[in-house]
């Protein structure tokens, strides 16, 4: 029977890193996948992370099966820190999940298994956006979201595109740092989403997998926050990937909001029976450190210290990269104004191959740059050579 099946192509995410550890140039500078890297290239384990480690392996005593939902004080904790008092707790039920990847999914199924078939997506988005709700059954929609030429937000086409959306369809929209443009969305931008949210009867699912890179950890989930306050409904899907550089761990957490504490505990339920039949229990290690971190005073402020000086170098990487771009186009100088690892480059696939093995600098034909993967020292020669592409 495999036989008949034809090859897929490699996630083209993935696939760089493969091609970048396969390169043997000394120079080499990745800016694909989005992982923080320092200036050595390194991304490194946060100081937290480790003196967590270090106690569970210490403490810990059992490797037992937890439960459905799995660690609650985990989906607390992280729930305060994401929601804030944006809602009462007991209209938001929460399942720990295999990353933020892992929470998209469920959501997509919850979607699929609530009635709603549709759900959108702004153009550009995460890729993966599209492969995990078309694998869970939701047919995939587009609003317009950003101008790549322009760099800028083409938001009254995006509340366009919504208006003609169906009551029940979801909505993909990133928290913060948008992947892969970095675009920003203000206050007025949340509310008026909020207004066509409330309007269409649409169901939002927001994407936070970047919180604390952005403008910091709280301004970056106010958007979130503020829209939430306001639906009666809506899903929130963590990672704890980039803000806690868990990556390899797998930890992430769904949320579910509901109308009453009765329908939040049975979209609840649906989202453990979910996770039941996809793959039981999702891995315990990342979700038990960032726990304990969250919930020792020291910890904490540790990893948001640590945090903070990542999100303060990428901004100054920003800057300096705008600087250096803007004399190809007065409009690249957006990229300074813009949030997070990422921008989008006006720049084809052909220049990114042509980058890639004439100067070996990794980008994905997207045009996207991991600006988070950038070392400082070697700004000048990225940037001319962006220059020329
Ligand atoms: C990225 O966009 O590079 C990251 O979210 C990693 C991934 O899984 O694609």
């Amino acid at each position: 029977m495999f036989a008949t099946l034809s090859t897929q192509p490699a996630d083209p995410l993935l696939a760089l890193i493969g091609a970048f550890n396969a390169d043997e140039r000394p120079d080499k500078i990745d800016l694909g996948v989005g992982v923080y890297r320092d200036e050595a290239g390194r991304t490194p384990i946060f100081r937290a992370v480790k003196a967590a480690e270090h106690r569970l392996w210490q403490t810990q005593e059992s490797k037992a099966y937890i439960g459905p939902e799995c660690d609650r004080l985990f989906l607390e904790r992280l729930w305060r820190l994401v929601g804030g008092q944006a809602v009462a707790a007991n209209r938001v039920a929460g399942v720990q999940t295999p990353g933020g990847s892992g929470a998209l999914r469920l959501a997509a199924e919850l979607l699929k298994r609530a009635g709603s078939g549709r759900i959108w997506l702004g153009l550009p988005s995460w890729p993966n956006h599209a492969g995990i709700f078309a694998a869970a059954g939701l047919a995939i929609e587009t609003y317009p979201f950003f101008d790549v030429a322009a760099q800028s937000l083409t938001f009254e086409a995006m509340l366009d595109a919504l208006g003609r959306a169906q009551a029940g369809d979801g909505v993909l929209l990133h928290a913060s740092c948008h992947n892969p443009t970095g675009a920003v969305l203000g206050a007025g931008h949340w509310r008026a989403l909020g207004d066509v949210i409330l309007s269409r009867g649409l169901v939002p699912l927001i994407d936070n997998a970047y919180q604390g890179f952005g403008q910091g950890l709280e301004a970056d989930a106010a958007g979130l926050r503020g829209l939430i306050a306001r639906v009666p409904e809506a899903l929130v899907a963590v990672s704890a990937s980039k803000s806690f550089g868990l990556y390899r761990e797998r930890t992430g957490a769904i949320y579910a909001l509901g109308t009453t504490p009765a329908a939040a505990e049975a979209a609840g339920s649906h989202l453990v029976a979910l996770a039941r039949t996809g793959y039981s229990m999702p891995p315990d290690h990342g979700a038990a450190i960032v726990r304990d971190i969250l919930g020792d005073e020291a910890l904490r402020q540790d990893w948001q210290d640590e945090l903070e000086a990542m999100r303060r170098r990428i901004a100054a990487l920003r800057m300096n990269l705008a600087k250096a771009l803007a004399c190809t186009r007065p409009v690249i100088a957006a990229v300074a104004a813009q949030e997070g690892m990422f921008s989008l480059l006006p720049i084809t696939a052909g220049h990114v191959l042509d980058l890639r093995q004439g100067q070996g600098i990794y980008l994905p034909s997207s045009g996207r740059i991991n600006i988070a993967g950038l070392p400082a020292q070697h700004l000048a020669r990225v940037a001319a050579s962006l220059v020329e592409a």
